[in-house]
């Protein structure tokens, strides 16, 4: 494998910015052409015929260049594919982010590449396609937008920040009173306000610019995680699990913010919403 600079996994990130490019470039042309319609009866789970083509010319490109890495894609999960880290290279990748959003042309609709190693995150490249915003975060080496150095917000006190979270896929009333609990706990704490945007990976871009102050999560996928968690930790930011215990990328959720005082505190508050895990689906 070519090295540059002594960074093995250099070609890896370089590779995942062009394919990400590569794959904005078809999102807007579907966009254009209105080529947005969803093939999942679910309300809540969109899928369309785009999310499934890019993540075939993803994982295709990828596995030409890689043949020894390991990959896992959202849409390769849902019909059937394995979702385990192991210790081999292995992509994380979610061909569109924010797919309910594409569906009715709503803007923030990204791609997401992550990629890990020993189960470690090394690199993550995130692409706002609408708005032509390029994330990317390299373990030691910063995150960056558009060439920008991202800094994460400083905010301790809930009473002085802006909270990200999505809803999840889950619309049955347990989960729905639980997930609404969560919210009115936080407004209660008089936080500034509470944003759903409809794109995970897009909002842990706006905590990790300091546009937002915190983020968390029941129900998200470690395809909307792994390229985030890069990009937030690099921006200095703090990404946990919701128990304020060490982040596992497998578990569905998770809270994320610029500072730990906050992070712990958001997860002080909240309940538990069930999701079950990526790797035992
Ligand atoms: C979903 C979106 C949604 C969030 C889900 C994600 P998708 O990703 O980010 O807002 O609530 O947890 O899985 O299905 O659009 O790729």
């Amino acid at each position: 494998m070519e090295e540059r600079g002594g960074d093995p996994w250099q070609p890896c990130m370089d590779t995942a910015v062009q394919l990400a490019l590569r794959a904005g470039q078809i999102i807007r042309k579907a966009v254009m052409e209105e080529k947005c319609v969803s093939t999942k009866t679910s309300a809540a789970d969109l899928v369309t015929e785009t999310d499934h083509f890019v993540e075939d010319v993803l994982i295709s490109s990828l596995k030409e260049k890689f043949p020894s890495h390991r990959f896992i894609g959202e849409e390769s999960t849902s019909a059937g594919s394995k979702c385990i880290l192991t210790e081999s290279p292995t992509w994380i990748i979610d061909p569109i982010d924010g797919t309910c959003n594409f569906v009715h042309r709503f803007p923030p609709v990204a791609v997401s590449i992550g990629f890990a190693v020993n189960q470690e995150l090394e690199f993550g490249v995130i692409y706002h396609c609408t708005e032509e915003r390029l994330y990317t975060g390299r373990r030691g080496q910063g995150a960056f937008c558009n060439g920008q150095r991202l800094q994460v917000s400083n905010v301790t006190d809930i009473s002085k920040a802006l909270v990200l979270t999505e809803i999840g896929t889950k619309r049955d009333p347990a989960t729905l009173k639980l997930f609404l609990s969560n919210m009115e706990k936080l407004l209660k704490l008089q936080t500034h306000g509470l944003r759903i945007i409809g794109s995970s990976t897009l909002s842990l871009c706006h905590l990790a610019s300091g546009a937002a102050d915190a983020y968390y999560q029941f129900g998200l996928h470690c395809w909307d995680l792994a390229a985030a968690t890069v990009i937030i930790r690099e921006a200095g930011g703090i990404v946990i699990d919701t128990s304020g215990g060490p982040l596992d990328i497998m578990s569905c959720r998770v809270v994320a913010a610029g500072t730990k005082e906050l992070a712990m505190l958001i997860a002080r508050e909240l309940l538990t919403i069930d999701y079950g895990r990526d790797d035992e689906t």
